[in-house]
């Protein structure tokens, strides 16, 4: 059987997104009751090959592995043959070799399918500029565990069309939700990436019609890993984009307020957001844990639980 990558939400099927969400779930679940008990990873190994930083997806692949009775190994450019010019597909051939998984957080999206091609065993985009699946497998997870099905209902993305925004569209793709996405003129996402989710995503410039009604707002930094020298202009470039309690005051009375952080309090959100009941980020940012768990397994040993 073909080797199964996760570059994008695309890469698996409405109904294997569903079942990792519903698994994540029950392995969270699992977890609080009996405690790091389930390790069907013995001896299973996993590459983590990061290019940019990270908090949450390092700690959190290397905790999924090592409650899952496995090893993650951090492999940075900076002491690796990678950042001395060894071929991308050169390296995939080799870790293939030695271990069950490769999770990449990079900058390139083709490099990241080229390591792909070339590789053996499972990879795992864990941040490109183009796409951050894994964070919305926890964004879907969180909805659905504070809301029951997302089917149908609107999500609304204030913000850069960035590598956040084009995962949300092709969660609302696969989910099968409305996605709202409001942001300046410029910052529009890749226009084929939302043209191929059809008439589930909708454009918008003004923030105050976006909110209106929604069931989930959600947002991201102004400026990227690597963006950092255009932070000045993309400040001026997104004033009036700030998510504020105002702001969610006109969504439905049972909004959601996801963010997969960082977060720049004063910038993308104001001062108090993350204080607020309807930020749901903490139980977000832990169900990375899950989430990735449920991932990992189903790459490496197919489904488990129906
Ligand atoms: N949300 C997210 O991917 O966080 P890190 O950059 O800390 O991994
Ligand atoms: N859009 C952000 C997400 C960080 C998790 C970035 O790429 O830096």
């Amino acid at each position: 059987m073909a080797t199964r990558h996760f570059l994008t939400l695309l890469d698996l099927s409405p109904d294997e997104l569903a079942y990792l969400i519903r698994r994540a779930i029950t392995i969270k679940n699992g977890l609080k009751t009996h405690g790091p008990t389930y390790t069907p990873f013995s001896n299973r190994t996993l590459a983590m090959i990061f290019e940019k930083s990270s908090t949450r997806t390092r700690v959190s692949f290397e905790t999924a592995m090592a409650q899952f009775g496995g090893h993650a190994l951090f492999l940075s450019p900076r002491d690796t043959q990678l950042g001395r010019g060894e071929p991308i597909g050169d390296t995939a051939r080799v870790l293939s070799e030695m271990v069950d998984a490769v999770m990449i957080r990079t900058f390139s999206h083709a490099g990241l399918e080229e390591f792909a091609a070339a590789s053996s065993v499972p990879v795992i985009n864990a941040l490109s500029d183009d796409y951050h699946p894994c964070q919305l497998l926890a964004d879907v997870m969180t909805w659905t565990e504070c809301r029951g099905s997302v089917r149908g209902k609107t999500a609304v993305w204030i913000g850069d069309g960035n590598n956040m925004c084009h995962s949300w569209i092709n969660a609302a793709r696969q989910f099968d939700f409305q996605l709202r996405i409001c942001c300046p003129e410029g910052y529009d996402p890749d226009p084929a990436i939302a043209a191929a989710a059809g008439d589930r995503v909708t454009i918008l410039r003004d923030p105050q019609q976006a909110a209106r009604g929604a069931d989930l707002i959600t947002t991201d930094v102004w400026a990227s890993m690597g963006q950092e020298e255009e932070q000045a202009k993309r400040e001026a470039d997104f004033a009036g984009f700030q998510v504020t309690e105002a702001l969610l005051d006109q969504a439905a009375k049972d909004v959601l307020f996801l963010h997969c952080l960082p977060a720049h309090r004063g910038e993308e959100i104001s001062e108090t957001l993350l204080d607020d009941s309807r930020a749901v980020v903490w139980q977000e940012a832990g169900n990375r844990l899950h989430a990735q768990k449920a991932l990992l397994e189903f790459l490496l040993l197919g489904r488990v639980d129906g």
